[in-house]
C-alpha cells in the first residue's frame, strides 16, 4: 500500500528521518509541507506519515496549519514521527488531540531522538555525539517501519508527566509569539549579501535590503536562517557567535532549497 510522507525541517534531521523511513518502507514518497496547498490537502493514500521537529515542547506552527488542514483517505493508517532532542513531551499527545477533533486517528506516534538545533542553548553536539545519535535513530526508525508495515496500533510515545503539565503550559505561552521572535536575529559583519538566508527561509519572512536580510515578524523558528548562513553571520540574541552551527551532515543545501515553497523557487 502506498504510502506519503509529508515532512517538515529546519537542519535535515526529519528530512534525514523521512529518507531513512521510505527506504525502509519502499513505495513510500516524501511530500514537504511547505509544498502542500494552501486550501486542503485530500490524500488518497493508504498509510500517511507525519514527520516534523518538535519546536518548544509541541507542533510547530507550520506543523499545526499542515495537519488543520488535511484529510485523509478513511480507511488510511497515520502515523507520525516527532523528531526531537530529548524532549518530546506532549507533542504528539496534542497531534492526536487535532486529529481526533477533525475526524482522523492517529494511529501510532513515534518520537525520535536527535542532535539539537536551538542554538540559543547551545551550539552542535560533537560529531562522536552526533554519531551515536544517528546510529541509534537509524535503528529506531527499522522498528517504526516494522510497526508501520503490521499496521499496529501504538499509543503515542511521550514525556514524564510533570513535562506534558509543565511544558504545554511554556508552548501555549510561546506560540503566539513565535511570529515576533526574530526580533531577536541581526546579521553582523561577516554577511556578504549572498542571499541564501532569503532563499532558505520556508515562511518568506526574510528580505535582503541593500545587500542584508531584514525579518519580517513572520517566523517559524525553524532555525535555517541562523543554521545554514555560510559565513555564520546570522546571530539570535547574546552568545550565539562562538557556538558551533548544526545541520545534518548528509543533508546538503540543495536539498533544502528543494523544500522550500514553490513560488519561492
Ligand atoms: C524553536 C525550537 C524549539 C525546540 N524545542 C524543542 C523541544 O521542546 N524539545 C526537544 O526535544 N527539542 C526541541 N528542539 C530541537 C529540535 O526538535 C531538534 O533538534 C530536531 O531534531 C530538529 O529537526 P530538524 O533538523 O528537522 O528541524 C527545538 C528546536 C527549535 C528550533
Ligand atoms: S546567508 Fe548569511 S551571508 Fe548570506 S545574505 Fe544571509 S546573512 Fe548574509
Ligand atoms: S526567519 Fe529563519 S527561523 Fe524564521 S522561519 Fe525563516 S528561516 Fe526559519
Amino acid at each position: 500500500m502506498h504510502t506519503v510522507l509529508y515532512f517538515y525541517t529546519g537542519t535535515g534531521n526529519s528530512l534525514w528521518t523521512a529518507k531513512k523511513l521510505a527506504s525502509e518502507l519502499g513505495d513510500a514518497h516524501l511530500v514537504p509541507m511547505t509544498q502542500a496547498d494552501d486550501g486542503i490537502v485530500h490524500s488518497d493514500a493508504g498509510c500517511i506519515g507525519l514527520i516534523f521537529p518538535v519546536h518548544i515542547w509541541g507542533l510547530p506552527h507550520r506543523v499545526l496549519g499542515f495537519v488543520e488542514r488535511l484529510e485523509p483517505a478513511d480507511s488510511a493508517y497515520c502515523f507520525a514521527v516527532a523528531v526531537n532532542a530529548g524532549q518530546v513531551a506532549a507533542t504528539l499527545l496534542q497531534l492526536e488531540e487535532v486529529m481526533k477533533e477533525k475526524g482522523h486517528t492517529l494511529s501510532s506516534g513515534f518520537s525520535l531522538c536527535m542532535p539539537s538545533n536551538y542554538i540559543p542553548w547551545g551550539g552542535a553536539p560533537p560529531v562522536e555525539k552526533q554519531e551515536t545519535l544517528f546510529g541509534e535513530a537509524g535503528r529506531k526508525i527499522a522498528d517504526i517501519a516494522g510497526v508501520i508495515k503490521k499496521r499496529s496500533r501504538q499509543a503515542p510515545e511521550k514525556g514524564p508527566w510533570w513535562q506534558n503539565v509543565l511544558f504545554s503550559w511554556f508552548y501555549r505561552m510561546s506560540f503566539p509569539r513565535v511570529p515576533g521572535m526574530d526580533k531577536s536575529f541581526r546579521a553582523d559583519a561577516k554577511c556578504n549579501g549572498c542571499g541564501i538566508c532569503e532563499k532558505i527561509c520556508p515562511a518568506r519572512n526574510i528580505s535582503l535590503e541593500e545587500s542584508r536580510p531584514v525579518w519580517q515578524h513572520r517566523c517559524e523558528q525553524c532555525l535555517a536562517c541562523i543554521q545554514w548562513c555560510p559565513q555564520e553571520a546570522i546571530q539570535f540574541g547574546k552568545g550565539t557567535e562562538t557556538k558551533k552551527r548544526y545541520r545534518h551532515p548528509d543533508i546538503k543545501l540543495a536539498d533544502m532549497l528543494a523544500c522550500v515553497p514553490r513560488e519561492h523557487q
